[in-house]
């Protein structure tokens, strides 16, 4: 039996935060983001002095920590709690992205994370973003969406994106980023960056954002007819 879950994975500036929020909002689902997570897992690491080598140091400080993450209402990011306090531009920099993809091939970390997750998955549904969300965490989404994008395409989305934020940053700097996160994602040895079996894989490099949502919403729609008439 099918969860009402739309899993959305894809590399770093495929789109899959944007469009999964913008998903979200439209069928009136719950969002999960789970990259903002494993960042501010990273930022929790950062704070205490512990490095991607001493990672497994992490596991007891998370026991006394509280995760939130707020979906804004009007596309945007969403926002990070921790503890109460909003540490949204914090976990947005790119050093935090790095050091969350570092602690991110630890696999006591990523199981510690499993049921984190899972909660989010209440009623009406949920939207899940990230990079195992179809393949690990929901491996009975209803539909199972892979975005990708050339790495060109998505450097040039970063610089623009942390442009508007006043950040500077030089693109080739966040070319090589995003190539080295990629990699280190994709080749890991616990739930690597993968297309998950039967996803609706979708190139975004030269469609908008409304188009991409448009080809997603269809594919939740088209689901969601063939589980009702199978139910009758
Ligand atoms: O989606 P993001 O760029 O915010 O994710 C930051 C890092 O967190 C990413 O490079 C790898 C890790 N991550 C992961 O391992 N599994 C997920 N489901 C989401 C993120």
């Amino acid at each position: 039996m099918s969860e009402r879950v739309v899993t959305i994975d894809g590399p770093a500036g495929s789109g899959k935060g944007t469009v999964g929020q913008q998903l979200a909002i439209r069928l009136g689902w719950h969002f999960l983001d789970s990259g903002a997570l494993y960042r501010a897992c990273a930022y929790v690491a950062v704070q205490n002095g512990i490095t991607a080598e001493t990672i497994d140091a992490l596991l007891d400080h998370l026991e006394r920590v509280r995760f939130e993450t707020k979906p804004v209402s009007q596309g945007g990011e969403a926002r990070v709690l921790l503890n109460g306090e909003d540490i949204s531009a914090a976990v947005r920099t790119a050093e935090c992205g790095q050091m969350a993809s570092k602690i991110a091939v630890n696999q006591n970390l990523r199981s510690a994370l499993l049921n984190v997750q899972r909660k989010y998955c209440r009623p009406p549904g949920l939207v899940a973003d990230g990079r195992d969300m179809g393949s690990v965490v929901f491996p009975k989404a209803m539909l199972k969406v892979y975005l990708t994008a050339s790495l060109k395409v998505r450097s040039q989305r970063k610089f623009k994106q942390l442009k508007e934020k006043e950040i500077s940053l030089k693109y080739d700097k966040i070319y090589k980023e995003i190539e080295n996160r990629d990699l280190r994602d994709s080749t890991r040895r616990h739930a690597p960056l993968t297309t998950p079996e039967g996803a609706l894989v979708v190139d975004t490099s030269s469609l908008s954002v409304d188009e991409v949502l448009q080809l997603v919403l269809d594919g939740v729609y088209i689901k969601m007819n063939t589980l009702e008439s199978e139910a009758q």
